[in-house]
C-alpha cells in the first residue's frame, strides 16, 4: 500500500531525497515506540467516549494496537523510511490493520502534544531505571564505607597532602554527592507528572475530552495548565540533561582520584583485571580504562547539556520543528549514564584498597594542623599558632626530615607553649578521633554518616522485581 503523508492534500509532489533523510527521525524517536502505543490505546478509548469511534472501531484498534505491541517487543515492528516518524509509522500500520478507523486515530491530536506526551512517559520509565542503577551505586558505596570507617589515609587539597582522613569518610563523600543527583533526577521526574494531551496542535483539542481522566489513565498527575506552553515545553529534557551530567561530572572526580590511586607513585587501590585493560604494545601494562571512560563519558553529558538549552534559545513559542532535535543527544546521555553508573558501581564494588599504601602515605606534615591546635588549647591565637608551626614545617622541610623527627628544642623554639605530649599527635587515629562534628571525619562523624545514609537508603523505592 502506498501510504500518503498527512499533508498530501495542501503540498504537491514528492519531498526532495536530500530533505526527505533530514525531516525523518525515526531512527531517533523508534525509542517512543511502546510509550506512543500506550498513549494511542487510551486516546482511542476517548475517541470512543466522544463519539469518533464505534464500539466496533475501538475493538478493532485496539486489537491492533495489541499486535503491535507485540510486534514492537518482539522487535518485529517494521518502519519504512517515508514514515518519517514513530507517530506517522504507527498510523500507518494501523490504517493497513483496520482501514478508516485507522485514519481516524488523530481525530483532535496534533503530534505536537503527542510527542510531547511519549517523550514524558518514555522518560518516566528511564528515570525510574536511573534512580534504581543510582540507589544500587548508593548501596555499594555505603556497603565499602562501613568496611573502612576507620582506615585512615591523606587528604588533599590543592593535590597536596592537607590533613588525616578517614577512607569511610572519602567513600562517603561520594554518597552524599550521588544522593543529590538522586534527588535531582526525583524531581525532574515528579515535574513529568504534567500531561501535554490535549493541548492539539497549539491552541486546545475540539474533541470533547476529559484531560484529568486521561492524565490518570496515563499515570500523570495531572493535565498541563495551558495548551500553549505545553506543546513547547522542554524543561524536562533540559533538566534530566543537566541532572544526569551533574551526576557524571561527580563521577569523573571519584574517577580520576582513582586513576591516580591506581598508579605505582600511590597504589592505593587495584582495579580487578576484569575492569581494567591491558596495552597492545607494552606487556606489563594494566590500564584503568574502566575509569578513563567513566571520566571521559562527562565530556558529551555536558555538551548534551549545552546543546539541549541552545535548541530552545530564542525559539519562537509553541511547536516548532527544531523541537524534534531534542531527542538524540538526550538519548546517548541515557544510554550512557547507565553504562557508566553499572561500571562505576562494580569498580566500587570489586576495587581492593591498599591500606598499607595509605598509612604509609601518611607523612607528618598531614599532622601539622594538628600542633598548631595543640598550641591553640594552650591559649595561643591561632594566627600564632599557624606561624610557629609554620616555622617548624620550614625547618623540617630545611633538614630533609618529618616534623616528627625535629628535636623538642625545635619545637620549643617556635613556641614556649609546646611540650613533649605535641609529639603524641603523630598518629592518626588520634588526628581523626578530634574531628568529631556532624559532618567531620572523626568515628562519630563518620558513624552519624553511616547511619544517615542507611536510613536514606532505607527510605528509597523498593525497585520492582523486574528491574
Ligand atoms: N517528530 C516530531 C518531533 O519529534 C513530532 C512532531 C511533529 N509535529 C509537526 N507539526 N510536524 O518533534
Amino acid at each position: 500500500m502506498n501510504f500518503k503523508k498527512a499533508w498530501e492534500g495542501r503540498l504537491e509532489g514528492g519531498l526532495a531525497p536530500a530533505f526527505e533523510a533530514l525531516n525523518c527521525s525515526l531512527g531517533v524517536d523508534r525509542r517512543l515506540l511502546l510509550a506512543d502505543l500506550e498513549q494511542d490505546r487510551v486516546w482511542a478509548r476517548a475517541l470512543n467516549r466522544a463519539g469518533v469511534y464505534s464500539a466496533g472501531e475501538l475493538a478493532s484498534v485496539e486489537a491492533a494496537l495489541g499486535r503491535l505491541e507485540d510486534e514492537a517487543r518482539a522487535g518485529g515492528f517494521e518502519f519504512v523510511e517515508a514514515d518519517e516518524d514513530v507517530h506517522m509509522a504507527i498510523e500507518r500500520r494501523l490504517t493497513e490493520l483496520c482501514g478508516a478507523a485507522g485514519e481516524k486515530l488523530q481525530t483532535g491530536r496534533s503530534r505536537n502534544d503527542q510527542v510531547g506526551t511519549s517523550l514524558r512517559l518514555y522518560l518516566r520509565g528511564e528515570l525510574k531505571q536511573l534512580t534504581g542503577l543510582l540507589a544500587r551505586t548508593l548501596e555499594a558505596l555505603v556497603t565499602r564505607a562501613e568496611e573502612e570507617a576507620a582506615t585512615p589515609m591523606p587528604g588533599w587539597t590543592h593535590l597536596q597532602p592537607a590533613q588525616v582522613i578517614a577512607l569511610g569518610h572519602y567513600l562517603l563523600s561520594c554518597f552524599w554527592a550521588l544522593s543529590r543527583d538522586l534527588e535531582r533526577l526525583s524531581e525532574a521526574a515528579s515535574r513529568a507528572g504534567r500531561m501535554p494531551l490535549g493541548s492539539a496542535a497549539l491552541a486546545g483539542t475540539t474533541l470533547h475530552v476529559d484531560r484529568a481522566r486521561l492524565a490518570a489513565e496515563l499515570g500523570f498527575a495531572r493535565p498541563s495548565e495551558n495548551s500553549l506552553d505545553a506543546v513547547g515545553d522542554r524543561d524536562l529534557v533540559s533538566e534530566t540533561s543537566f541532572a544526569l551530567a551533574q551526576t557524571l561530572v561527580h563521577l569523573s572526580r571519584y574517577a580520576e582520584d582513582w586513576v591516580l590511586w591506581c598508579g605505582p607513585a600511590l597504589g592505593f587501590m587495584r582495579l580487578p583485571d576484569s575492569l581494567s585493560t591491558g596495552s597492545s604494545l607494552m606487556p606489563q601494562k594494566k590500564n584503568p580504562d574502566s575509569l578513563e571512560l567513566i571520566r571521559g563519558k562527562a565530556a558529551a553529558a555536558i555538551g548534551q547539556v549545552c546543546s539541549i538549552l541552545s535548541l530552545q534559545k530564542g525559539l519562537p513559542t509553541s511547536y516548532n520543528k527544531d523541537l524534534q532535535e531534542d531527542k538524540e543527544g538526550l538519548f546517548n546521555l541515557l544510554d550512557s549514564a547507565r553504562a557508566v553508573l553499572e561500571v562505576f558501581r562494580l569498580v566500587v564494588q570489586g576495587c581492593e584498597f591498599d591500606r598499607g599504601r595509605m598509612r604509609a602515605a601518611l607523612t607528618d606534615d598531614l599532622y601539622a594542623t594538628d600542633l598548631a591546635d595543640f598550641l591553640v588549647k594552650k591559649g595561643v591565637p591561632f594566627r600564632r599558632a599557624h606561624e610557629a608551626v609554620g616555622r617548624l614545617a620550614r625547618a623540617a622541610a630545611g633538614a630533609g626530615v618529618g616534623l616528627s623527627r625535629l628535636p623538642l628544642a625545635a619545637y620549643l623554639e617556635a613556641s614556649p607553649e609546646f611540650d613533649a605530649r605535641a609529639l603524641e599527635l603523630f598518629d592518626p587515629q588520634v588526628s581523626l578521633a578530634r574531628r568529631n562534628a556532624a559532618g567531620g571525619t572523626g568515628a562519630a562523624g563518620v558513624a552519624a554518616q553511616l547511619a544517615e545514609a542507611r536510613a536514606l537508603l532505607a527510605s528509597l523505592p523498593k525497585p520492582d522485581p523486574g528491574d
